[in-house]
């Protein structure tokens, strides 16, 4: 690990010049340069460069107090600081196994021109990825406690982008993506939303981040935020006359926006920017830009692959409430409850079996009878199972099994409930062996009035990442605000859903074909997601034949997920029953790690197709992840990344006439090796991807003794071919 932290010079200098003065600084490669210009009349505006090219045009900086009363955009430059950092860090688990944070740094110490003398910091990081920058109020004399307005930051885009966006909102993330031009945003036009019961619309013209743009020349900006604590969250409203996003903070139940005492300090501003769509998947600025581990001790932080108690309720084979649904009344079993303790053992058996690490079970505990849309405070308790969930046996027999079990609790987005639970509920947990829980925040928040996104809310998922900490507790939360980069800091928070999961192709009009190529580019850019993936049995009408709804995949595409969608915690989501139909392509899903050394983004363009290779950690296999939108595409792919050693190569892929909607189970399993029978290596692979379809590959370092597969000759891969030219569709046509 190499640490440099050069001081360079710092001067005071008290008023700007009398014109605007400009200052640069440049990334450590010089890729990207962010310019701030000193206006005369004191405003600060900042616009960042890449290659020479304007992508972001100068753009205001500042913010809003309502106490005490101020607006802070003029100001006197006091002085300022120019660093520079270089350090390579480990993460306890991650896509890479080693992470570069290289970084010039611009410090400006500012004063209040208005009259008011508050000192205010803006610290900018120039990245060869991209910029960071943020809000500092040091502790001082003439400030100490202050609420938020608003904040005054801008990106000023300067043309009309093709957006990847969702509405702008205060409680949820679960939209499908819209792609158009900032000019056509409308964000109140989102007719597919209606499944998602909480939201809160508040502008036509706001959207969220991550939020990825495209410029015609072919320039992807990735705009975000980083180390969102004690703050709100940010939404984008889009200025269409000049192409200006401007910052909107989510209020709180009195429509005020952060309450901050000094020293205090606002999330990084973060504006990623590449030519190659593959190198905003490949960023790790967020990460960068949060605080070390405050986990000093993590051997028990264990990326994990998990079965559960869960899918069969999506598609309505059982319930999460034991009886008398939505009445509190009456306890009055309707003998269709899911998490019984039969059934959960089925489960164990199932995960002990194919060597999963843990079985989720939902709907274990009393509550469910009454827990929806009725805004009540006291829902569940945490600790009270069903009359037929038998939690002492059930940790038992788990125990023995060598398999955990995660533990569900669902707030109902009652969250003064769950404060006043935590601790008993996460002793229990303990005592009973669970070591990772998922929470739930399905609903509008108690205290009424706050939203999942505000700083109220930001706050106690701050709460819920250190409790768990302090108890050794693994968290996946449903429902929350979007990721920042803060499992750099707790890695502990090994996922989150805060976007439009699988489960929504069990119950709604579900998520397109091309739902899955813009995940990476928005959502993913903040932390891994519980996307859920491995869904086998594709149309969901199992248990109803009249259930039209499908999974808008095939099922090879399915595998790819587990290798394009990252995160430490992957569920197999299907049910057991449904896997044991399709043994040979579940063997995927049983090799496939949940942790890398290596990660190298092969091809991508957002809303189209990915392509993912990413090396098992301490190992020299390989897995690669292909998938695609709505449209048939044919790749050649350059596979010197395995450096030619001797690979078995097992390919999962789209039957020939696999198609998302009309034959979506249709899939393929080659096996050849790497080298052919002549010593000749195979350079690169072809691969075939049917519409919505997809292709997962293991290349497994061959051991003295394996036998040589037997060759599937018609669809072998060709070996020493040239590069042919992609057949793609016009990437204009969504
Ligand atoms: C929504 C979550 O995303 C889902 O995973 C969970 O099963 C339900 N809420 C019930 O808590
Ligand atoms: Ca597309």
């Amino acid at each position: 690990m190499r640490k440099l932290f050069l001081l360079f010079a710092s001067f005071a200098c008290f008023s700007f010049a009398s014109k605007a003065d400009t200052l640069s600084v440049f990334s450590p490669q010089k890729l990207q340069e962010l310019k701030i210009f000193l206006e005369s009349d004191g405003q600060i505006k900042y616009a960042v460069a890449f290659k020479g090219k304007t992508i972001i045009h100068p753009s205001a900086l500042g913010l809003r107090f309502k106490k005490p009363e101020a607006t802070l955009i003029k100001f006197a430059l006091v002085s300022m600081k120019r660093s520079k950092f270089d350090e390579t860090w480990k993460p306890v688990w991650g896509e890479i196994s080693k992470i570069r944070n290289n970084y010039e740094e611009l410090q400006l110490n500012l004063k209040d021109l208005a009259g008011t003398d508050i000192l205010l910091n803006i610290i900018f990081r120039v990245f060869d990825e991209g910029v960071g920058f943020r809000y500092e109020f040091p502790r001082q004399e003439k400030l100490n406690h202050f609420i938020i307005s608003d904040e005054i930051t801008q990106f000023h885009a300067g043309a009309d982008h093709t957006a990847f966006w969702i509405p702008g909102d205060y409680d949820t993330n679960e939209f499908m993506y819209n792609t158009t031009r900032l000019s056509a945003v409308d964000a109140g036009s989102s007719s597919m939303s209606q499944e998602i019961y909480a939201k809160t619309f508040f502008d036509k013209n706001a959207v969220q981040t991550p939020l990825l743009l495209k410029t015609d020349d072919g320039h992807y900006i990735s705009l975000h935020e980083a180390a969102l604590l004690n703050y709100p969250a940010m939404n984008l409203v889009i200025d269409k006359s000049r192409f200006i996003l401007n910052v909107h903070l989510v209020p709180d139940a009195i429509g005020n926006k952060a309450y901050l005492q000094t020293p205090a300090k606002t999330p990084w501003r973060t504006i990623i920017i590449a030519d190659q769509a593959e190198n905003i998947l490949a960023s790790k600025l967020i990460l960068n830009l949060n605080e070390p581990s405050k986990i000093s001790e993590t051997s028990w932080i264990k990326p994990r692959k998990y079965v559960g108690v869960w899918w069969e309720m999506h598609v309505g084979k059982s319930s999460w409430d034991y009886g008398a649904t939505q009445s509190a009344s009456a306890l009055v079993p309707h003998g269709r409850h899911g998490a019984t303790t039969a059934n959960v053992k089925r489960y164990i058996d199932f995960a002990a079996k194919h060597g999963f690490d843990a079985v989720l079970v939902e709907g274990w505990n009393k509550g469910w009878e009454d827990w929806f849309g009725a805004w009540k405070e006291d829902v569940f308790d945490f600790v009270t199972p069903y009359p037929d969930f038998d939690v002492k046996g059930l940790s038992a027999y788990a125990r023995a099994k060598k398999v955990k079990l995660i533990m569900h609790h669902e707030t109902s987005a009652s969250v003064t409930n769950y404060e006043r639970w935590m601790d008993t509920a996460y002793r229990f947990m303990k005592r009973f062996g669970y070591d990772a829980v998922k929470t739930g925040y399905v609903g509008h928040i108690i205290p009424r009035g706050e939203h999942h996104d505000g700083q109220w809310m930001i706050r106690h998922y701050q709460r819920v990442m250190e409790k768990t900490a302090s108890y050794k507790i693994m968290l996946n939360a449903h429902e929350p605000v979007r990721p920042t980069g803060l499992h750099r800091t707790y890695p502990n928070f090994l996922a989150c859903e805060a976007a439009r999961g699988n489960e929504f192709n069990a119950w709604s009009v579900g998520n397109p074909p091309e739902h899955e190529t813009i995940l990476p580019f928005t959502r993913l850019m903040g932390g891994p997601m519980d996307y859920t993936p491995g869904i086998f049995r594709i149309k969901v009408n199992q248990f109803d034949p009249n259930k039209k709804e499908q999974v808008h995949t095939t099922l090879a595409k399915q595998l790819a997920l587990y290798v394009t969608m990252y995160s430490p915690l992957q569920m197999a989501a299907d049910l057991p029953e449904n896997y044991e139909k399709y043994p040979d392509a579940f063997q995927f899903i049983k090799d496939v790690p949940v942790d890398w050394d290596d990660t190298r983004v092969l091809r991508a363009e957002p809303g189209d197709y990915i392509i993912i290779a990413r090396k098992k950690k301490g190992s020299n296999d390989w897995y690669l992840g292909a998938i695609t939108d709505e449209h048939p595409r044919n790749f050649s792919l350059d596979i010197d990344f395995l450096d030619f050693r001797d690979y078995i190569v097992t390919i999962y892929k789209d039957g020939p006439e696999a198609h998302w909607q009309k034959n979506p189970e249709s899939y393929q399993i080659e096996k050849n090796r790497l080298f052919d029978r002549q010593g000749r290596v195979q350079r690169r692979l072809d691969i075939q991807l049917a519409p919505g379809g997809g292709c997962a590959i293991i290349f497994k370092e061959s051991k003295k003794g394996d036998q040589t597969p037997k060759i599937n000759e018609p669809n072998r891969p060709k070996i020493d071919q040239p590069l042919k030219k992609e057949k793609l569709k016009d990437k204009t046509d969504n």
